[in-house]
């Protein structure tokens, strides 16, 4: 199956990497078909350029975002939609155009510590400051919601008493890599079977 990466104009795109790579290496099952950037300066599209993989720049701001952006899929031909560092909501209109399709990396245990505002360093800020004894990263289905589709899996770290954000988002985003991997080969089984 065909999968496309949505990338945010600020990510590193290092989930974007590991999916990539992943689908170079056999890791897994499905081929990266697209990246999306709402710019041409976002980190991410140098990576993927780098990587090879087709990039398609679809502005978020502007008339006619979710056609703009169902034509960019549709060319490529893509199945599958991976949200990494995409910090928007995606339109009603691509949500029901790939529903049970649409694939988001959150980094922390959902249904903790998601929703408006829970993004980026924030998120392990509130895991600290709520004194939790472990994190993790939740890879879960994108309905029209922030944070609430079924989930397909997590992988758990534990919050180390001298714990800065920093230290534990570097801690979690090795474990996204890998659970970002699993949880796009559990979709494609899911889709397949
Ligand atoms: C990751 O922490 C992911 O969980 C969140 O945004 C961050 C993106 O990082 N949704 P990267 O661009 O994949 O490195």
């Amino acid at each position: 199956m065909r999968f496309a990466v949505l990338v945010g104009s600020k990510g590193r795109g290092s989930n974007m990497a590991a999916l990539i790579s992943g689908s170079f290496s056999g890791a897994v099952q499905a081929e990266a078909a697209l990246v999306v950037a709402p710019r041409e300066d976002a980190p991410a599209v140098a990576r993927a350029r780098a990587l090879g993989v087709p990039v398609a720049v679809v502005p978020i701001k502007g008339e006619g975002y979710a056609g703009r952006l169902l034509s960019a899929l549709g060319s490529a031909r893509v199945e599958i939609v991976c949200l990494a560092g995409y910090m928007s909501l995606l339109p009603g209109e691509v949500v029901a155009a790939f529903e049970g399709r649409i694939l988001n990396i959150h980094p922390a245990l959902l249904p903790k510590f998601g929703g408006k505002g829970m993004y980026g360093i924030h998120v392990h800020e509130a895991v600290i400051a709520a004194g939790e004894s472990e994190s993790g990263c939740t890879v879960h289905l994108v309905d029209e919601r922030y944070d609430e589709g079924a989930i397909l899996l997590q992988r758990r770290v534990p919050v180390l008493p001298d714990d800065t954000a920093e230290t534990l988002a570097e801690r979690v985003l090795d474990q996204e890599h890998i659970a970002y991997q699993d949880g796009l080969n559990l979709l494609v089984e899911r889709l397949q079977g």
